[in-house]
């Protein structure tokens, strides 16, 4: 595992894209596994800062997102696909139909199982960008998550209901479901770069990293991937 402590959010943002950029420049038709979140924002604005500079290709990428609630339409503001076009897809050259996020609004078992065989298709994630939640949930993983999970529903813990409740109108509006990759899913990407800014994140990053390996702390499993940087700020700014 590799730990890079920067100054400020500015710095993770510059140094996670950094990681990404190589990615692409070494590999141009690379899969990545992205992220939502508010963490990951910075780390797509200096992506479209060097795309416009004309540094970044991303014309042969593939991306493949964590997860997505259920029941809202990419168009919906809060969905998950809305807001990768916002933050990324739209600024860029990824072309549309290579950008993938999980089926919100399909019938269960099946949307599951045709996300678990769209990423074996694409030959597995080459980089897998994350966030962490404030109880080491990734993707929607959260914890007593097992393991070995594939793309799978989840019932959100009302913890995250209300973490996620600023989003949206009123409490009632939240989804309290999400279709997202498992905690396995995610161990099989190539590569792994987990992104945390703030002081109220650095209790459970130092858990994740350096405690036991527990489905009580869903993100610890990360400690057995054998390719994963961590990149991290205590600062607020
Ligand atoms: P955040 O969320 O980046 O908005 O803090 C991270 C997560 O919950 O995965």
């Amino acid at each position: 595992m590799k730990v890079i402590k920067c100054k400020d959010y500015y710095n993770v943002s510059r140094q996670a894209a950094n990681i990404i950029s190589a990615q692409i420049i070494m590999k141009p038709n690379a899969v990545l596994g992205l992220a939502t979140g508010s963490t990951p924002v910075g780390t797509y604005d200096q992506l479209v800062r060097w795309y416009d500079k004309g540094d970044l290709d991303f014309s042969e990428v593939t991306t493949v997102n964590l997860d997505e609630y259920r029941g809202l339409s990419g168009t919906h503001e809060q969905s998950y696909r809305y807001f990768m076009n916002k933050h990324l897809f739209d600024r860029v050259n990824v072309r549309k139909d290579h950008t993938f996020v999980p089926d919100g609004l399909g019938e269960p078992k099946a949307a599951c199982a045709e996300y678990d065989r769209l990423i074996e298709r694409l030959g597995g994630i080459d980089l897998q960008l994350l966030g962490i939640g404030n109880n080491g949930h990734i993707g929607f993983n959260e914890p007593d998550t097992a393991f070995e999970t594939m793309v799978h529903i989840v019932d959100l813990k009302q913890s995250t209901v209300e973490a996620n409740a600023r989003f949206f109108r009123s409490i009632d509006e939240v989804p309290t479901q999400a279709i997202t990759m498992g905690l396995k899913s995610i161990m099989q990407a190539k590569k792994i770069l987990l992104v945390a800014a703030g002081k109220k994140k650095m209790d459970i990053l130092q858990k994740s990293l350096y405690g036991p390996v527990t489905p009580d702390v869903p993100a610890s499993i990360l400690q057995l991937h054998p390719d994963l940087t961590v990149i991290y700020t205590e600062s607020e700014e």
